[in-house]
């Protein structure tokens, strides 16, 4: 994810599209799903048809779930047993790895670096401490009940995410991703515009742009007289544009005074295509257009690291061991064996969870080939800040529930919370930046950040975004121990990246950067899964 723009937060991220797979066989005899479904279709109709393409995952809003957690019974037929696996992480993917291993009875023992479990999981709350890398050391000051997630904060609902939520019983509320009454702010504009306000100009100058070329016959080589009538139906509602197809501003701009037993006020303008596009307000409101940002999105109730707590709890704490390092990987014919701050861990199997760039700099023997994998995916800096406020002001000045400030600002972003509304005090994230900003916000001191992130907010919310501040905290994850980056992705998904997803003798790798999920707290789980998989395949088939 580079700076974000049109593409919200996903800029840059891997698409969850992309994925598209030629003619994939289903089991079907050699038979495309294809050819079975036409045949299926030909024989029963609609209705079997979808049925069929309901139980081969093809059907709109299904998705397929193919992953089989390792089970006890797993071992009934080959008479083996489970093994013993040093999972190295505690991370999402790595507690992940351990969670599913200890359904059939792996005995998994996880050594993490760092004194907490999470990794970039991490949920702030008052009197938590926040180390980085050069010495300086935050504690949070939060009042009760108020928390920061400083790394993952949001859901989609196609995630696996939610699966787990749902299986480990962690309670998830909505989170708001995408919120008309939410400001759009480019440098240099006297004062912020509301979202919807960006949103109704732009669509309503499209609407008319189109409308006119159509009307006058500008596309009539694409399209029939009767496509000519739907579309221009079509951009009547898309962009609320009247007599002539001119648009002269819409009620959906919002309004100075709303409605309510007298008329409301509207707000002034709007300012003429030019001016709108000027003010490049457009390139915020496709935020939420992909699958990854779109809305509804959700949040675990009471803090993201709900997720990492329950992981923790079903692996059992007395298997996690924080506070240690690790230095080297060695794979031998029969075993692993693992040397850290501790001593040495021998194990079966090993399934390496540690960021790419960190695993590099590990001893091992697993051969140059993968060290050079390892190093391929490139690092990308992210930062956050959270601002508590002792009165939720943007609740109450200025309407705004949950959602997120578009900016051109080195902030990028403020998200205001989607939890505890109408409550006293509040937390806003000052910024969310990734790549240079991360970097320059990085380098400074909290107390530089603080400034710097506030003088920012001020030029959209105005002087209380300084004086009603009640404390701060501020991540630079790039500058975390044990991780040193905000995520890192493999430039090209070929011969490293598949290098890497199979394992390396008795060492297997997993974590969002071996998933098309980087930056999600769902490719990490999935990439824990598909490495677990391979494992149980290998431990239960009997195959070494
Ligand atoms: N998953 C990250 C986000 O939502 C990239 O911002």
């Amino acid at each position: 994810m580079e700076k974000t723009d049109a593409g919200g937060e996903n800029a840059g991220a891997p698409g969850a599209s992309g994925t598209a797979e030629p003619a994939r066989r289903a089991g079907t005899g050699g038979m495309t799903r294809r050819a079975l479904l036409v045949g299926v279709g030909a024989a029963g109709g609609a209705g079997a048809m979808f049925a069929a393409m309901g139980a081969l995952g093809l059907a709109p809003g299904s998705q397929e779930r193919s992953f089989a957690p390792p089970q006890r019974s797993d071992f009934t037929l080959t008479g083996r047993g489970a093994a013993k696996v040093v999972v190295l992480g505690a991370g999402v993917a790595g507690l992940t790895c351990a969670y599913e291993l200890g359904k059939a009875g792996y005995d998994c023992t996880v050594l993490e670096a760092a004194d907490r479990v999470g990794g970039r999981n991490l949920t702030l709350r008052g009197g938590d401490r926040l180390p980085e890398m050069d010495g300086q050391t935050q504690t949070a000051e939060f009042g009760e009940g108020v928390y920061f997630n400083a790394g993952p904060g949001r859901i989609a609902p196609w995630m696996v995410t939610m699966d787990y939520c749902r299986e480990l019983g962690v309670p998830i509320e909505t989170f708001v991703n995408n919120n008309a009454s939410a400001y759009i702010y480019t440098q240099g504009m006297t004062a912020p515009v509301r979202a919807r306000t960006a949103r109704a100009d732009m669509y309503g100058y499209i609407a008319e742009l189109l409308a006119k070329a159509t009307d006058a016959g500008a596309l009539d080589r694409a399209l029939t007289g009767d496509d000519r009538e739907r579309l221009l139906e079509f951009l009547r509602r898309f962009g609320d544009i009247g007599q002539g197809f001119a648009y002269r501003g819409s009620d959906r701009r919002g309004f100075a005074v709303y409605p309510g037993a007298v008329a409301g006020t509207p707000l002034p303008g709007p300012s003429s295509l030019s001016e709108v596009l000027a003010a490049g307000t457009g390139r915020a409101i496709t935020m939420d257009f992909g699958v990854e940002q779109a809305m509804p999105m959700f949040q675990p109730v009471g803090g993201m690291d709900a997720i990492v707590t329950a992981l923790a709890r079903e692996v059992g704490e007395d298997r996690i061991r924080t506070g240690t390092r690790v230095t080297e990987i060695r794979n031998l014919p029969d075993g692993v064996e693992i040397f850290h701050s501790d001593g040495v861990t021998r194990a079966d199997y090993c399934v390496a969870t540690l960021p790419p760039h960190l695993l590099a700099r590990l001893r091992h023997n697993l051969g140059a080939p993968v060290t050079a994998a390892l190093r391929e995916p490139v690092v990308t800096a992210a930062g956050k800040m959270g601002l508590e406020y002792g009165r939720r002001w943007w609740e109450i000045d200025d309407r705004i529930y949950g959602g997120i400030t578009e900016t051109d600002l080195d902030i990028t972003h403020i998200w205001y919370p989607s939890y505890g509304y109408h409550g006293e005090r509040g937390l806003v994230v000052g910024y969310y930046n990734t790549g240079t900003e991360a970097e320059i916000y990085g380098g400074l001191s909290h107390a530089e950040r603080r400034n710097r992130a506030l003088t920012q907010g001020k030029k959209i919310h105005g002087e209380k975004y300084r004086t009603e501040l009640r404390s701060s905290v501020s991540v630079a994850w790039h500058r975390q121990p044990h991780i040193e980056g905000g995520w890192a992705r493999f430039p090209f998904y070929d011969d490293g990246f598949a290098l890497l997803q199979s394992p390396a003798g008795r060492v297997y790798f997993a974590g969002d950067w071996l998933s098309h999920l980087v930056a999600w707290q769902a490719g990490a789980m999935e990439s824990a899964r598909k490495a677990v998989t391979g494992l149980h395949q290998r431990v239960a088939g009997g195959s070494s």
